[in-house]
């Protein structure tokens, strides 16, 4: 039985593969996801593996929905994926086991991890059964201990010169039983200092900074900053975006009510910084 994990290279489609090496357990792909890669939660040898590809190169069937980014720019940014996971060791990643070079590009075999996720459609967030809801009603200090978690991430993947990019509540898996955090899709994430060439970039508007709507804007770890800083605010605040009902000390409040300002100036310059008031705060 071909092994997920160790084959370096295939000569057909992953979709084939996988389905003959692993049990499917869920599929996602254009009924599910916007990006237009095709991805499995498979079993394999006793094992939970999540195998990721950009999907068909052929073209999307008569009134499917047509992915904004074509086959050749869906594999540029799982290779940038492949980078960023060799890059950086931190347990919020889940591990790159495996890439099988294939003809339609590199499938990713990861870890499956256990958990929900975060980010719902927007129909179900009012939902109190919905994992997006449950996470923003977590006792406060099982929340700000995850988002301990999502910071020190994010300052192993800005050592390793990262600047996020699509960060939002559809990239956190919460195992709510452990409690953990885990973080994944992580594919639109540049290194170094970049300039904003699409003016409205990739993004969920809650969470995404100004500067991700400016055409020429810089974007750096300042960048990251805020939208980590969003993402705190937003299930910290259980939704409410008001300081009264921020769900920890003034102190913790002071720090990501700094990540958030809409001048990058205005912010801490660096992601260290940021955490560096974040986790002082945290232990006054
Ligand atoms: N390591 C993993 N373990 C378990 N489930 C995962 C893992 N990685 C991703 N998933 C699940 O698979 C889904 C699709 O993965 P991902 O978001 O990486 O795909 P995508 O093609 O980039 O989709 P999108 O359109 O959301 O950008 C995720 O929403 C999540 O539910
Ligand atoms: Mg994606």
């Amino acid at each position: 039985m071909p092994n997920l994990t160790v084959t370096s290279d295939i000569d057909q489609d992953p979709a084939n593969y996988v389905r003959q090496c692993s049990t499917v357990i869920r599929e996602f792909n254009h009924l599910s996801q916007d990006s237009g890669n095709a991805s499995w939660l498979v079993e394999s040898q006793g094992r939970r593996l999540f195998v990721k590809t950009a999907g068909t190169s052929r073209p999307p069937a008569p009134g499917a929905r047509v992915p904004y980014l074509d086959h050749p720019a869906r594999v540029r940014l799982l290779r940038n994926t492949i980078d960023l996971a060799r890059s950086c060791d931190h347990h919020a990643l889940p591990t790159l086991m495996n890439v099988i070079e294939s003809p339609a590009g590199p499938a990713l075999v990861y870890e499956a991890v256990p958990g929900e996720l975060v980010g719902v459609p927007s129909g179900r967030r009012s939902d109190p059964t919905s994992p997006y809801r449950r996470f923003a009603q977590l006792p406060a200090s099982v929340l700000l201990g995850l988002f301990d978690t999502l910071i020190d991430l994010h300052v192993a993947l800005a050592a390793a010169g990262w600047v996020a990019g699509d960060l939002y509540d559809g990239c956190l898996i919460v195992d709510f039983r452990a409690p953990d955090l885990r973080v994944i899709d992580l594919d639109s994430y540049r290194q170094g200092t970049t300039t904003n060439t699409m003016g409205r970039m990739f993004g969920s508007t809650r969470f995404m900074a100004p500067e991700e709507f400016e055409l020429g804007a810089q974007l750096d770890e300042r960048t990251t900053v805020f939208t980590l800083g969003r993402i705190v605010w937003h299930f910290a605040t259980r939704f409410t975006e008001t300081r009264a009902e921020f769900c920890g000390p003034d102190g913790v409040a002071k720090a990501v009510a700094q990540a958030c300002q809409t001048a990058p100036t205005d912010r801490p310059a660096g992601v260290a910084d940021f955490a560096a008031s974040w986790f002082t705060a945290r232990l006054a």
